[in-house]
């Protein structure tokens, strides 16, 4: 078959990985742009920033690239796929009207509500007023979010009032989330557990990918604040055959066939944060693109052609066939700076990298990171992502870990109860 350019617009650690998995389809040429130091190290990457449209059109056509495969929410939310479209370039990602659904919570609560999707009840303010008198009336704990999109810190989940009325006054009164933080949810706190699912979608047919769990807390045992994810594993086992079909059937469908009723069609990856609750699947929240660092752990599971899959997405023509669910599960582990997330220093120097590559089994993803006389330096806040598959969860732990503590240097960490069972990650947090 006739090769196929594939341009992928990112520079973390979720475009790494899905330009290395594109990469390993026998007819796919991969580019990447802007990419980072670590993916210019096996693939081409284009120095073009994933904000500048007209430069990407443009690399596209002088390129001849066939389909473009958007990484991050903001160009998405900004018309990147709308633009490609315009222009001819076939592009794997939502629109800006679809992307509403990372882009809005409140859109995607009425959304929801539309279309008979089970999720938290909640309520909308844009006065600072109401919005305290509805605390007053609920109980804890208290679920507070901005609107928009926050730059993953526009959610908070306490039993602390005066944290709750802080948070409040941040978004609406002190403007520290700029427009996303105009309106906020006061949102029922859903007990359960979380679960990250995964839809391609062309529109109308979709294919669930495996579920993966993230751990979003900087520490052991969940403690600590929220990150832009430590790690993950897949698949998940307690998203059973039996969720996933509810899944499916109330939250993917209902979803796809209410845009597409709006006339904002959603072609690309939705992205579903779940909480399994007693009365099972509830929606969270909604991404427009693939969860990072979800992606790290999901793509290496995946079978037959990833390229056949995004590209029918992207055409309307979405084959369930192009790919399998692989046996085996896969594990990945962000490698942090020291002060992540808190207070990023940088500089951090991570000895060994190149030589993990080499381990069978063992994946790097390369993120914020240089290449500095034979070492690498921590460039910002999550580094690189250190994963690796095996027969089983713990098996893919094992391994992983493994090549972990093989990296030297100083200036960074990671999570050492990356998929671990629970008990251990309990012990983890007493001990700490
Ligand atoms: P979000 O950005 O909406 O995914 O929220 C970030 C995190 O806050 C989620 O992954 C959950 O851990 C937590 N969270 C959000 N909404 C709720 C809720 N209604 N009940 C309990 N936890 C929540
Ligand atoms: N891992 C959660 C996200 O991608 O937003």
């Amino acid at each position: 078959m006739a090769s196929r350019r594939i341009l992928v617009v990112g520079s973390g650690g979720r475009e790494h990985a899905l330009a290395w998995r594109l990469a390993r389809d026998p007819d796919a040429e991969v580019l990447v742009a802007p990419g980072n130091p670590g993916v210019e190290g096996t693939l081409r990457c284009l120095p073009i920033a994933e904000s500048d449209s007209p430069s990407l059109i443009a690399a596209c056509q002088a390129e001849g690239v066939d389909l473009v495969v958007v990484g991050p929410e903001a160009p998405l939310a900004a018309g990147l796929a709308d633009a490609l479209q315009r222009a001819g370039v076939k592009a794997f990602g939502p629109s800006a009207e679809a992307s509403r659904l990372e882009a809005s919570k409140w859109f995607a609560k009425q959304l929801m509500r539309e279309a008979g999707v089970p999720t938290a009840r909640a309520e909308a303010f844009d006065a600072l007023d109401a919005a305290r008198a509805a605390l007053r009336r609920a109980a804890p704990p208290y679920v507070v979010k901005a609107d928009g999109i926050a730059a993953g810190k526009g959610v908070r989940v306490t039993s602390d009032r005066d944290a709750a009325e802080d948070f409040l006054a941040s978004c609406l009164e002190r403007g520290s989330f700029g427009p996303g933080g105009r309106r906020v949810l006061i949102e029922e706190f859903l007990e359960g557990e979380e679960a990250s699912v995964m839809a391609v979608t062309d529109g109308e047919r979709f294919v669930l990918l495996p579920a993966a769990r993230d751990y979003k807390r900087a520490r052991e045992g969940d403690a600590g604040p929220n990150t832009g994810g430590m790690g993950a594993f897949a698949p998940l086992e307690s998203v059973t055959p039996r969720h996933e079909d509810e899944i499916a059937r109330r939250v993917v469908a209902p979803v796809l066939e209410a845009m597409a009723r709006r006339g904002t069609p959603y072609r690309g990856l939705l992205y579903c944060g779940i909480m399994l609750g007693p009365e099972g699947p509830l929606v969270v929240e909604f991404n427009c693109r693939f969860g990072d660092p979800e992606t790290q752990a999901v793509v290496p599971l995946l079978e037959g052609s990833f390229a056949d899959l995004l590209d029918g997405a992207a055409s309307g023509s979405l084959d369930r066939s192009s790919i399998r669910r692989g046996e085996g599960a896969a594990v990945s582990v962000a490698v942090v700076d020291r002060g992540y997330p808190e207070r990023v220093e940088g500089g951090g120097r991570i000895e060994g990298v190149d030589r993990l590559a080499a381990e069978p089994g063992v994946l790097l993803f390369h993120a914020a990171a240089a290449p500095d006389e034979g070492l690498w330096r921590v460039r910002g806040g999550r580094a690189l992502h250190v994963a690796a598959v095996g027969p089983d969860r713990e098996a893919a732990r094992h391994r992983v870990y493994r090549a972990l503590e093989r990296l030297g240097g100083e200036g960074w960490r990671f999570r050492s109860d990356i998929a671990a069972a629970r008990e251990r990650a309990r012990a983890a947090l007493g001990a700490s």
